[in-house]
C-alpha cells in the first residue's frame, strides 16, 4: 500500500454517522488495502458534544460547527450524515465543495432538491459527490447503475425505496389488519417516526427516486415534477382483493421513458406476484431496472440501519481514495438530459378500482356505461357479498386494460356522481415492469 492518507471529516454521529465510524475504526486495514491508501478520519461534528455514543470519537478533532469544520484545514472529503434539505446540511456540504473537498453524503433530502446545485459546484473544481447510501441504504444500486451497468440505455426504473411502508404493507398482508393500527405497532417498535409523514406520505421515497431516476437517465434532479401518493389509503379490503387478483401491493418509485420523455412517480402499486419486487417484504429495498441490453436487473438489501447505510457510505469513501469517481449524474452538467416530463394524465396503464355501493339493481350497467363512453375496457369485475337489511353496503371491485389515466379519471367521476355509490372509490394502478 501506498500514498496519502484520505483525510476525512464526519458531520452527524446519529445512527449513519456512528455506523461509519465503527466501520472506519474496526476495517481500517482491509480498507486501507481496498483504497491503496489508508482512510482516516481526522474529524468530526454533531450538535451535542457530550452525547453518549456507540463509539469513542474522543481522538479526532471535534467542531461545535459542522461547516467550520468543513473548510478546517487537512480534510480531504467531508461526509454529510445530519440529514435535511436545509439549514447546516445544506451549508456543510456547499462549504465543503467550496473549499475543495469532496462530498459524500447519505441526504437524499438535499440532493433531490439542491442536486444540481451541488453538482454545479462540484464539477467546477473536478470534486466528487458520492451518495450511494443516499438511495435504498446498503443496497449498492448507484454505483450498478453507473458502473456495472453503463452499457445500457436504461428504459425503466422500480423501486421499493422505504422500508417503513414496506413493512406497514407488509404487515397489513400478513396480519388483515388496517393501516392505522399497523402503523401504531411500526412507531412502537421503532420502524416508524413519531412524525410518520415523510415515509407514509411518499416524500421520502420521492427524494430517493429523484435522486436515482438522475443517475439512471442522466437528468437534471426535478423533485417537483414527481407524482407522489403514499399508502395512508390502502385498507386491509384492497390488499385482501389485490390477492384474490393474483397481485401484492407496494409503495413503489417509478421511472421510465416514455416516447422520448420522463415519468417519474410514487404511489402504492398492484404488482403480480412474479414481479421481481413482489416478494420483497418487511423493512427490505429493492430496486429493479430495465436496461436495453441487460434486460431486468433486481438489487435487494436492507435500505436502513446503521450496518447497511454505513456500508454505503465507507464504499463511497473507498472510491473516493482510489480517485473512482464520475460526474454527480453520470454526466457532466452541460450535457445532462433535459427530458420533457410525462404529465400523469398521460400516464398509460392498468387500473384496479374498488367501489363501495349499495346493492341494487343498475349500478354495474352504470359502471359498465361509463367505461364505454370513454373507451375503458374492463379486465374483470366482481360484487363481493350481498346487500342485507341491516347493511346494504357491497364491494364492486374492477380491473381494466391499458388506458390513460384521464379517461381512467373521467370514468371514476362519473361513477362517484352515482346515488348507489357510497364511497370515494380506491384507485390503484397495476404495474408490471
Ligand atoms: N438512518 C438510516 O437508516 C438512514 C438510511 C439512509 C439514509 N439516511 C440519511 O442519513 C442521514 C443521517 O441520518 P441518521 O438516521 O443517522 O440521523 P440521526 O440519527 O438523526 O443523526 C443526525 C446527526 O446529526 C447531528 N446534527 C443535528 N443537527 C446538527 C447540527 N446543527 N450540527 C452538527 N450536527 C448536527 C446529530 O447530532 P447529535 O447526535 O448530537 O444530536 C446527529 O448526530 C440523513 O440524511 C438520512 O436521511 C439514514
Amino acid at each position: 500500500m501506498s500514498g496519502d492518507p484520505l483525510k476525512v471529516a464526519i458531520a452527524g454521529l446519529g445512527t449513519v454517522g456512528a455506523g461509519v465510524v465503527d466501520i472506519l475504526q474496526k476495517q481500517a486495514g482491509l480498507l486501507a488495502a481496498r483504497a491503496g491508501r489508508p482512510i482516516e478520519l481526522v474529524a468530526v461534528s454533531a450538535r451535542r458534544r457530550d452525547a453518549s455514543r456507540p463509539v469513542d470519537v474522543s481522538s479526532y478533532r471535534w467542531f461545535d460547527d459542522a461547516a467550520e469544520m468543513a473548510v478546517a484545514d487537512g480534510i480531504d472529503v467531508v461526509v454529510e450524515l445530519i440529514g435535511g434539505s436545509e439549514g447546516i446540511a445544506r451549508k456543510t456540504a456547499m462549504a465543503a465543495l467550496g473549499a475543495g473537498r469532496h462530498l459524500v453524503t447519505a441526504n437524499k433530502a438535499l440532493l433531490a432538491i439542491h442536486g444540481s446545485e451541488i453538482a454545479a459546484t462540484a464539477e467546477k473544481t473536478d470534486l466528487a459527490v458520492a451518495y450511494e447510501a443516499a438511495v435504498a441504504g446498503g443496497i449498492p444500486v448507484i454505483k450498478g447503475l453507473r458502473e456495472g451497468l453503463s452499457a445500457n440505455n436504461i428504459v425503466a426504473i422500480e423501486g421499493i425505496l422505504n422500508g417503513t411502508c414496506n413493512y406497514i404493507l407488509t404487515q397489513m398482508r400478513l396480519t388483515g389488519r388496517d393501516f392505522a393500527d399497523v402503523l401504531a405497532d411500526a412507531q412502537a417498535l421503532g420502524y416508524a417516526e413519531a412524525d410518520p409523514s415523510f415515509d407514509v406520505d411518499g416524500i421520502d421515497a420521492a427524494h430517493k427516486l429523484t435522486v436515482l431516476a438522475s443517475a439512471a437517465f442522466g437528468c437534471p434532479v426535478d423533485f417537483d415534477s414527481v407524482h407522489v401518493e403514499g399508502i395512508r389509503n390502502i385498507t386491509a379490503l384492497d390488499i385482501e382483493f389485490a390477492a384474490e387478483l393474483g397481485y401484492r401491493i407496494k409503495l413503489l418509485g417509478i421511472a421510465r421513458l416514455v416516447d422520448g420523455a420522463i415519468e417519474r412517480r410514487v404511489h402504492p402499486c398492484m404488482i403480480p406476484l412474479d414481479h421481481p419486487l413482489a416478494m420483497v417484504e418487511d423493512a427490505f429495498n429493492a430496486v429493479t431496472v430495465l436496461g436495453d441490453a441487460v434486460d431486468k436487473v433486481t438489487f435487494i438489501g436492507r435500505g436502513a440501519g446503521a450496518g447497511p447505510t454505513a456500508s454505503a457510505v465507507v464504499a463511497d469513501l473507498v472510491d473516493v481514495a482510489r480517485g473512482r469517481t464520475t460526474p454527480t449524474f453520470t454526466l457532466p452538467q452541460a450535457e445532462l438530459r433535459n427530458l420533457p416530463v410525462v404529465p400523469m394524465d398521460r400516464h398509460r396503464g392498468e387500473y384496479y378500482v374498488r367501489l363501495t355501493v349499495l346493492d341494487q339493481p343498475g349500478v354495474i350497467a352504470h359502471i359498465g356505461a361509463a367505461m364505454r363512453d370513454e373507451a375503458v375496457s374492463i379486465s374483470r369485475l366482481s360484487q363481493h357479498g350481498r346487500g342485507t337489511a341491516a347493511n346494504r353496503n357491497v364491494s364492486v371491485v374492477f380491473t381494466t386494460h391499458e388506458t390513460d389515466e384521464a379517461a381512467m379519471n373521467r370514468v371514476l367521476a362519473r361513477i362517484e356522481a352515482h346515488p348507489a355509490v357510497v364511497a370515494k372509490p380506491s384507485v390503484i394502478r397495476i404495474e408490471a415492469i
